[in-house]
């Protein structure tokens, strides 16, 4: 997924333009977007209200080389005002935010994008029916557990992220990018109840 959000986001950056990164945490999709972009005199923009994660990207910005330069902002992606920009990328991020937050950060990103531009949007997302939602949370699970994964570590994430992490189904997020203006949408990416969606601005 990582490697290809840095295709995706190379297929969309237009020249002179901003390219946003909103939670980018260690930077690991920001580096794959800077070292994929190959469109002229761009500038990839990560965003974290975590000075912590900014510390440990800062760290691998300068470790991994990049063609495009990056800029690292400790903001709130709530408060944040978007320049113009070609590419939008939230990997995990929208689902940390407060539910009724998140159909104007849509919004304001729709209205930052450029004629052309698209937001990439990965989230972890809620099954339509309990019995789907259970499989795909059963079978992430085994997945974490053949990786080396104890019991104890897996029920202990679940409950740090069960009133933290509020998901949405995927057709709440196809809902959302309609009421928030995009044009047109499409999922890329799949495995277990985790999801990458593309939304455009013609
Ligand atoms: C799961 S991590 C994102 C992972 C990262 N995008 C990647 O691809 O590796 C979610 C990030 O969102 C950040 N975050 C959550 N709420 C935020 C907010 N309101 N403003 C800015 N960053 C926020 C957290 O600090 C965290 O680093």
């Amino acid at each position: 997924m990582i490697q290809n959000i840095g295709e995706i986001a190379n297929r969309f950056a237009s020249n002179h333009s901003v390219i946003y990164d909103l939670g980018c945490a260690t930077g690991i999709s920001t580096l794959s977007i800077a070292r994929a972009v190959t469109a002229q005199h761009c500038r990839v923009i990560g965003i974290d209200n975590s000075s912590a994660m900014l510390e440990q990207c800062n760290r691998f910005v300068k470790a991994y080389q990049h063609s495009t330069p990056i800029e690292l902002i400790e903001a709130d992606i709530l408060n944040f005002q978007l320049a113009p920009c070609s590419v939008v990328v939230m990997n995990f991020t929208l689902q940390f935010l407060p539910p009724d937050s998140r159909e104007t950060i849509l919004q304001r990103i729709h209205e930052a994008l450029l004629p052309g531009g698209v937001l990439i949007l990965s989230e972890k997302v809620k099954g339509e029916r309990t019995d789907h939602d259970e499989l795909l949370i059963h079978l992430h699970h085994n997945f974490k557990r053949d990786n080396g994964y104890s019991d104890l570590e897996i029920s202990q994430k679940r409950t740090a992220l069960e009133n933290v992490m509020l998901l949405d189904t995927q057709s709440q997020h196809f809902a959302r990018f309609d009421a928030a203006g995009f044009d047109s949408y499409t999922e890329w990416y799949r495995c277990f109840n985790f999801s990458s969606m593309l939304a455009f601005k013609a």
